[in-house]
């Protein structure tokens, strides 16, 4: 259980959801961890529940603010490295699900907020982190969605994101790859999170939509953040060491075998 013994690992939107899920899956195997969001309650909640896992205190920073500012973007990785006198593993998985009809006429404000997080700040934070994975001859992990691979109405901002990170996936990885840097990407189905949230339901009917969700997905449920995060540690471990460029979907079978995906 002591694979990521030793490791640094960054991981962006980590004070909920899937990203929450990833750092004590990987503090359970003794990752040091790199965690923020916007949310510093949040975060330390998070935070606790890695030390419960099995790291200690000194072995989780976290560092609040939003991603989408590149002054705390700087700010992030230089106190990561400062912190921790390394970074292993940058794992970009904050993101926003609405953005509105791509057929809808005017404003772009959602359109432009959804890209600027889920593209853009993913871009230039790898850039920041890369000349530390250089040194450690580190990876990344993206977190996707099997909607970067099929279209989606009425979620068409959020399939474009998606297909925009999974081609940064392919082609950051082949120009890192003879300087020993992979970078991969988990493209999970629905999963059990906050990012439903937008959508205003209560908990009944969260629990209805998961449920709708869950018969679209062959396997016959929904996602659990801790299915990313099996991915996401193979991925990031030693394991996959011959594999770059890859878009690992995590989706039990929906993205091939579900019926037409419904909001
Ligand atoms: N859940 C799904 O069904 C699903 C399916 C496929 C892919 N994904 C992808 O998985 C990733 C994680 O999503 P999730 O479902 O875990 O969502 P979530 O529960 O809503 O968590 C999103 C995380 O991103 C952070 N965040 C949002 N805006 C931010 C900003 N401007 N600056 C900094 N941090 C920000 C949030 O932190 P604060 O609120 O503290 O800022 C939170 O930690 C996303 O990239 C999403 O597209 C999710």
């Amino acid at each position: 259980m002591e694979e990521f013994k030793g490791k640094v690992v960054l991981i962006t939107g980590s004070s909920a959801g899937i990203g929450a899920g990833i750092a004590v899956y990987l503090a359970a195997r003794g990752a040091r961890l790199s965690l923020t969001g916007r949310d510093q309650g949040k975060l330390r909640g998070v935070a606790q529940r890695c030390v419960e896992a099995g790291v200690t205190e000194q072995d989780v920073l976290t560092t609040a603010g939003d991603l989408t500012d590149e002054t705390f973007r700087n700010q992030l990785v230089t106190r990561t490295v400062n912190t921790f006198g390394q970074l292993d593993v940058l794992v970009n998985n904050a993101g926003l699900g609405n953005g509105g009809n791509l057929s809808d006429p005017g404003q772009m404000e959602s359109f432009n907020d959804l890209m600027n997080l889920n593209v853009n700040a993913h871009v230039s934070i790898s850039k920041l982190a890369i000349p530390h994975l250089l040194g450690s001859r580190g990876n990344i992990v993206n977190i996707s969605s099997n909607l970067g691979l099929r279209p989606c109405p009425g979620l068409g901002a959020y399939c474009m994101s998606k297909a925009a990170l999974d081609m940064f996936t392919k082609v950051l990885a082949l120009e890192l790859a003879s300087k020993g840097v992979r970078v991969n990407s988990v493209n999970p189905g629905c999963v059990r999170s906050e990012i439903h949230r937008v959508m205003n339901f209560t908990d009944e009917q969260y629990e209805a939509f998961l449920a709708r969700q869950a018969e679209m997905h062959p396997i016959g449920r929904v996602g659990e953040p801790k299915d990313v995060a099996r991915a996401v540690a193979f991925l990031a471990s030693d394991k996959s060491s011959f594999i770059t460029g890859e878009l690992l979907v995590v989706d039990g079978g929906s993205l091939y075998g579900g019926n037409e995906i419904k909001i």
